[in-house]
């Protein structure tokens, strides 16, 4: 079978999504598939095959910047994508395929977009499909989703830019009026935590408003906890499934981009020091959230369990996970009993299915 192997995008994880697509090279089997890379560079330009092929092979990461600044190899420290106009879409590497995996993270790939243009080309691929992406992307429809679905979470206030660009101090006061600090603030759209942060009195709420509206145009601000962060791999359709459950321990203040992507910044325990009973209950959850969006093929449910109360809440349903060799969704398969050439093989079945 020919797979084209989407990568890199306009994205602020543009690097992140290079890191999973090569991770994924070498895990394919060569005997039963043929790649077709089809890299998008953070311009949103697609590039050709071989200049594709260069990059999935591990030619340096362009940093962003209008500059264009040094080459660096991810993860470099993010950059933003210019924003539109997009140029040059498409890829004869594309047309040439029997399947898509578009392992495209974060806005402009996991967001429907890139899923709505293979649509149109009637090229079957791996993942969800433009609404469950869409509403996967952005935290503040995918809470209302998953509140109607009944699933608890962490209270939280969404916020315009507008308001936040207006008076910051009158957004702050509400959250203050709403609950305690520490609270974290987030862009609805991003990933890899960029764009997060964590304030703990009035100032740092500030900046961190201000931080997370350079990002998009809502923003979250949620009510920040002591947590274990408890994660589940999901795959499939017709029935879902899902593996053991994993522990993330970030050696930093929270996990956040250095840690998830710089050795020793977290650790990961699979499966995770927990007691069955709790595992259920999380897997079992983490089947109703990606029933809640319309997920297709594979999904990550990240859980928080409050250190204090022991209460356990979803945080969040990424509808592309991380695919890099410390990425947690191929390892908890490989745990569960799929190893990561077998979990392509179902990913590919289930696209074509
Ligand atoms: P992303 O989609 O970028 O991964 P998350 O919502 O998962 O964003 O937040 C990133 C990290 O920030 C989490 O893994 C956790 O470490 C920390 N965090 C986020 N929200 C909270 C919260 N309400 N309480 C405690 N920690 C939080
Ligand atoms: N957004 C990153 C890639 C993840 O969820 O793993
Ligand atoms: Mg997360």
């Amino acid at each position: 079978r020919k797979v084209a192997l989407l990568f890199g995008g306009a994205s602020v994880e543009h690097a992140v999504s290079i890191q999973s697509a090569r991770s994924v090279f070498r895990a394919i089997d060569p005997e039963r598939y043929t790649v077709l890379p089809v890299a998008i560079a953070r311009d949103g330009t697609w590039l050709s095959p071989e200049a594709s092929w260069a990059l999935l092979r591990g030619a340096a990461v362009p940093a962003a910047g209008p500059a264009g600044g040094p080459k660096t190899d991810p993860p470099a420290s993010p950059g933003f994508p210019p924003g539109p106009p997009w140029r040059a879409v498409g890829s004869p590497h594309l047309n040439a395929a029997d399947v898509a995996f578009p392992l495209l993270h974060g806005p402009m790939g996991e967001d429907g977009t890139v899923q709505g243009y293979l649509e149109l080309l009637g090229i079957p691929y791996v993942g969800s499909g433009v609404l469950a992406s869409a509403v996967g992307m952005d935290k503040a429809t995918m809470k209302r989703l998953f509140a109607l679905e009944g699933l608890p979470q962490v209270r939280y206030l969404v916020f315009e830019r507008r308001a936040v660009q207006a008076d910051p101090d009158a957004v702050a006061r509400t959250v203050e009026e709403a609950f305690p600090y520490p609270v974290f603030v987030k862009p609805a759209n991003s990933g890899s935590s960029l764009g997060i942060s964590r304030a703990d009195d009035r100032s740092t709420l500030v900046r961190a408003l201000r931080e997370a509206a350079r990002y998009d145009a809502t923003v979250l601000v949620e009510e920040g906890l002591a947590v274990r962060e408890l994660e589940v791999a999901v795959l499939g359709n017709e029935p879902p499934e899902a593996s053991v459950v994993g522990e993330v321990v970030p050696r930093r203040a929270f996990y956040d981009y250095e840690a998830k992507y710089t050795a020793g910044g977290a650790e990961l325990l699979v499966p995770a020091p927990i007691d069955g009973a709790l595992a259920e209950e999380i897997r079992a959850l983490a089947l109703r959230a990606y029933r809640a969006i319309g997920a297709r093929d594979l999904a990550r449910v990240d859980f928080f369990l409050d250190k204090g109360a022991g209460r356990l809440y979803v945080n969040e349903i990424n509808t592309m996970p991380g695919f890099t060799d410390r990425s947690m969704y191929p390892r908890l398969w490989a745990a569960s009993g799929l190893a990561y050439p077998a979990l392509i093989d179902r990913l590919v079945e289930e696209a074509l299915r």
